[in-house]
């Protein structure tokens, strides 16, 4: 793939941010990479440019269907100024499946990483040095013929933009609670559940604010059909300890397949964890707490890293999980996991990729 690339002018670079107190995605890099999809040429034009709006018309569909999809990753600063990212290609295989779900080209995933490799180090100033903190990188694709039938766009825009990131969560690494919800749901068997669509986010928003609303940081979204097996939660999938054994949710089709996720598991596996990816209905869970063989509970995500649950309440009921505290395999999933992102610990699976 040939790139063109056009910097911007030394003195017209922004400002950086405070390491400190960076949020998330609230500032955005120098530059980004675009490329447009025509059907009958395929992907043509990639470009990294200065970061700058785009035009689109009034009926550009993404606007009016939501043919958009996206992706999340990080490039992370270790020892000796070196950078970081975590199984880029992974996620770029993963925005494919999106994209076929949603009748949406597939990506030239291995020239799109180059692509993305190339990006991140034009970008390598912005790579933050503080503990914690993070480059956020986030692929896109949206529809953009402007058209008003329903059916597959020709013409499409693939970009990528970065951002300098702390925490998600405003807890950090400490306990979140979460809201078990049985009135909105988030996705149904056959549905979009599986593809990482704008959809399913948008989707999620109403049931979030209303459990912010009532003091809850996040909402834990059961199945559709018979709402009572633990889906996955807004932005993170979930595991549970109990009686020692790791439980999370199997890929039934309506929850994300996270790398995150994957990467747990297969730690887990060589710790000699005993692992059972298994529907777990969320009165399990309750009556576990109940009988004190819950032992820790967290969520897994690119943004989240890992994510202690400290509470869950569902139907009147709150249940604390450890006390409120991070659970010891908490930690040390998440010890471990930054550990290989920043390139301090040896990464037995070839996950990381030095820039
Ligand atoms: C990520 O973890 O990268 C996500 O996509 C979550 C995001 C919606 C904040």
């Amino acid at each position: 793939m040939d790139i063109r690339i056009e910097k911007v002018a030394p003195g017209n670079l922004k400002a950086k941010p405070d390491e400190s107190a960076l949020g998330f995605g609230r500032h955005r890099t120098d530059h980004m990479f675009v490329m447009t999809y025509d059907e009958g040429q395929g992907w043509h034009d990639a470009a990294i440019m200065p970061y700058q709006d785009f035009a689109l018309d009034p009926a550009a569909m993404v606007l009016h269907y939501g043919q958009a999809i996206f992706e999340g990753l990080k490039a992370y600063r270790g020892k000796d100024d070196a950078i970081f990212l975590f199984r880029p290609m992974d996620n770029l295989r993963r925005m494919s499946l999106s994209a076929e779900r949603m009748c949406m080209p597939r990506i030239p995933e291995q020239e799109v990483c180059e692509a993305l490799k190339t990006l991140v180090n034009i970008e390598q100033e912005w790579v933050p040095r503080a503990q914690g903190a993070t480059l956020y990188i986030r692929p896109t694709m949206i529809a953009t013929e402007a058209g008003l039938g329903v059916r597959p766009a020709k013409r499409y825009l693939f970009f990528i933009i970065l951002s300098p990131v702390g925490a998600y969560y405003p807890e950090g690494f400490n306990p979140v609670s979460i809201f078990v919800t049985d009135t909105h749901v988030r996705a149904v068997p056959g549905g979009v559940g599986n593809a990482k669509t704008a959809g399913n986010y948008a989707a999620s928003i109403r049931a979030a604010v209303e459990a912010q609303r009532q003091g809850y940081t996040q909402v834990l979204w059961l199945d559709a059909v018979h709402r009572k097996y633990v889906e996955e939660v807004g932005t993170m999938n979930i595991f549970f300890v109990l009686d020692n054994e790791v439980i999370t949710p199997p890929l039934s089709g309506s929850i994300l397949a996270g790398i995150t996720r994957d990467s747990v598991l297969q730690l887990v596996r060589d710790w000699g964890r005993t692992v059972a990816e298994r529907p777990i209905a969320i009165d399990e869970i309750l009556t576990a707490s109940q009988t004190g063989r819950l032992q820790e509970v967290f969520g897994t995500g690119t943004a989240a890293v890992i994510s202690p649950v400290g509470s869950l309440y569902y139907q009147g009921q709150s249940c604390e999980v450890n006390h409120g505290r991070t659970g010891p395999l908490s930690q040390r999933l998440f010890d471990e996991l930054q550990g290989i992102q920043y390139g301090r610990q040896p990464d037995p699976h070839n996950w990381i990729v030095r820039l």
